[in-house]
């Protein structure tokens, strides 16, 4: 199995650039089933998760039925159930996979599916499916959100694009990738108003296909973004990192500035000149939906905070089970008090050292990647295709400034 082998103490120097989003690509990959004909996406990353998607999809058929095997290995799979229920009138779908951070239920998609006139039954056997089917077509329906979701707003929207009648989505999420997924449905014919709010409001096309016209460029992938700025403040040194996107970051890069962080912002590209040599203060930090903290940033921000003076609490309200990585960064040497499911104390600054661990997630296995930049010695990181799920070659383009990352 192929691992990862860091030393750490390098500066990071030189340029950088930030990859298209697989949280922007995902969606309208999927939503490719909403069209009479292909659809072209710009700046797609080659990750393991859009390979995924494609996997999928290229394997679907009139049936409605999700191929289980690739289903499993991540949760964005249940992105194209929305299209297929619209197109087919059912799909069969098993409980999808992806990182193991919590629960991640899907009542939420569910409840939509059924506001709008399918009806779910549990299949038959292991592992555990859905089988959905709206045989008298779907209608639009005003449904507010329990929970708001970012998949659950993206897979409905594209169902109600199909439906017949408008639907109403409330309490749908801000996150910036809602509106990429409506503008570009909307540029192919799509009436979809209010995305990018807490109400949006699709006006259905009685089944009618969409009729392809303009690509979608994916945009820069607003994680990466910070995960890069995250290794910039902690060891950058004339570091640049391309096509940053500011306003997609809006609570971190308050934060960042927050722990003292140093760092200029021109046309796009943010720098750091000397942040290696700068002491970084303490901060507390909550998980919330955009525009607040990002929880996928939540892991590589507290390896930031174990080398901050004094005493931070990280909150994380999003998922429970994301703080499980910390037991391992102690192992390094970072000095963090798990209070429940939630909440952790992080006592700074602390010498991590390297070791043997492996990625639990996409994210925390970044932030292990983190971690072992700035540890002494060298840090072995198993299961990496977690990471290779959402970053495109990450070893190649660290080592390119400067980072001591090998693949074996
Ligand atoms: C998306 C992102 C992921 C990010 C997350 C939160 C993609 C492909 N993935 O995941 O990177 O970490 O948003 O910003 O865009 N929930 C329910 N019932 C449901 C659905 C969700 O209880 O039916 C809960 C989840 O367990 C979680 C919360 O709602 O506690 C938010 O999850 P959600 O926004 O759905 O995350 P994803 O869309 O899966």
């Amino acid at each position: 199995m192929a691992k990862f082998l860091v030393k750490g103490g390098r500066l990071l120097e030189g340029e950088i650039e930030i990859n298209g989003s697989k949280n922007a690509a995902l969606p309208v990959l999927a939503s490719s089933l909403l069209f009479k004909e292909k659809i072209e996406i710009e700046n797609l990353p080659n990750i393991e998760d859009t390979k995924r998607m494609k996997e999928l999809i290229g394997k679907l058929g009139a049936d409605g039925k999700i191929d289980y095997e690739i289903a499993k290995k991540f949760r964005a799979s249940i992105l194209p159930v929305g299209g297929v229920i619209a197109r087919f009138g059912k799909a069969a779908f098993p409980h999808p996979g992806g990182c193991v951070i919590g629960e991640r239920p899907i009542d939420v998609f569910l409840d939509g599916w059924k506001a709008m006139g399918a009806k779910t039954e549990l299949s038959e056997g292991a592992p555990t499916g859905y089988v959905i089917a709206a045989p008298e077509g779907l209608s639009g329906a005003d449904y507010t959100f329990k929970i708001p979701s970012v998949t659950g707003t993206e897979a409905l929207m594209m169902t109600a694009v199909l439906a017949k009648g408008t639907t109403i989505l409330r309490n749908a999420v801000l996150e910036p990738e809602i509106k990429y997924l409506a503008d570009f449905l909307n540029a192919n014919g799509a009436k979809i108003s209010g995305a990018g709010t807490a109400t949006i409001k699709i006006e259905g096309r009685s089944g009618k296909l969409l009729e392809y016209g303009a690509p979608f460029t994916a945009p820069p992938d607003r994680i990466e973004a910070g995960s890069f700025a995250i290794m910039g403040a902690l060891l950058g040194k004339n570091l640049r990192i391309k096509n940053f996107v500011a306003e997609e970051l809006p609570t971190f890069l308050a934060l960042l500035s927050n722990v003292g962080a140093e760092y200029v912002l021109e046309d796009n590209v943010l720098i750091f000149k000397d942040a290696h040599k700068k002491t970084l203060r303490a901060s507390n930090v909550t998980t919330k939906e955009f525009p607040g903290f990002p929880t996928d940033l939540q892991a590589p921000f507290t390896i930031l905070l174990t080398q901050a003076e004094g005493q931070s609490l990280v909150h994380e309200t999003v998922f429970e089970g994301r703080l499980n990585y910390i037991q391992d960064l102690n192992k390094m040497g970072s000095r963090i008090t798990l209070c429940d499911p939630h909440r952790a104390i992080i006592y700074g600054p602390a010498k991590l050292s390297g070791r043997a661990m492996a990625s639990p997630d996409i994210r925390a296995g970044l932030a292990f990647i983190i971690a072992g930049l700035i540890a002494e010695g060298e840090s072995a990181i198993e299961n990496i295709y977690q990471i290779d799920r959402g970053y495109e070659r990450i070893d190649e383009r660290l080592r390119n400034i400067g980072a001591d990352i090998k693949r074996i």
